[in-house]
């Protein structure tokens, strides 16, 4: 199976989203990764709504909200009007997953869960048919362009063992500190579904960098 790359808008120019929005279309990116942020579950305020509804304006690709938010049930059915495809809500975040899994998916939305660094997958043992995709946070979520934490490479491997052993069809979405240098590890640890923000806009030729992404990982998926 392909690995697929989410350029994460974080890193891009705000000041010419739609412009940035194609460019990374057009240099072969395969969805596209909206990271939301309230200020209170993580100590850094991004976009809401409004935004995620030029962002869908702007392309036909899929897009993913990573919602790093608290009480999340207060805003999915907002995000997914505005033009989600699938719906991220952190573990952490939720009092009652279970319920905030059943409203997305009510909302036909793909139903993605979030684990920061430190949570362990247990948290989700009981759970995992209800989900589409995992985002398994390899940085503490809040900022682009910070290191990659190699403590969470056995974590994706537990999960990839947990998805296996329940037959499941779960995608593995990994989140945080992706290059080429991190990505091969991801993908052997069981990773298939990159998302990176400073490795692809950083350097200013995205086609080159989503491409260097999947030179990195062709052998190794
Ligand atoms: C971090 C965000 C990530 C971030 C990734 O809180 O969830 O999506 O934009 O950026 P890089 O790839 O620079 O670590
Ligand atoms: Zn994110």
């Amino acid at each position: 199976m392909p690995v697929k790359i989410s350029p994460s808008l974080l890193s891009a120019d705000f000041g010419r989203l739609a412009e940035e929005i194609r460019a990374v279309e057009a240099a072969g990116a395969d969805t596209l990764h909206v990271d939301v942020m309230d200020g209170r579950f993580v100590p850094n305020i991004t976009i809401g709504p409004l935004v995620v509804k030029a962002i869908r304006a702007a392309t036909k690709l899929p897009l993913g909200v990573h919602l790093m938010i608290v009480e999340p049930e207060k805003y999915v059915q907002q995000f997914a009007e505005a033009g989600a495809d699938t719906l991220y809500v952190h573990v952490e975040a939720c009092q009652h997953l279970h319920r905030n899994l059943q409203q997305i998916r009510a909302l036909k939305k793909r139903v993605g869960v979030a684990l920061n660094p430190h949570t362990p997958i247990e948290s989700l043992r009981w759970i995992l048919s209800e989900v589409d995709s995992v985002l398994v946070m390899t940085v503490n979520p809040g900022f682009g362009g910070q290191a990659f934490i190699d403590l969470t490479l056995p974590k994706i491997e537990d999960l990839r063992a947990e998805i296996e052993l329940q037959g499941l069809n779960v995608e593995i979405a990994v989140d945080g500190g992706i290059d080429a240098k991190t990505a091969p590890k991801v993908v052997q640890a069981g990773g298939r579904h990159l998302i990176a923000g400073s490795a692809v806009f950083d350097g200013g030729d995205y086609a080159r960098a989503i491409s260097a992404l999947k030179a990195a990982t062709a052998q190794v998926a």
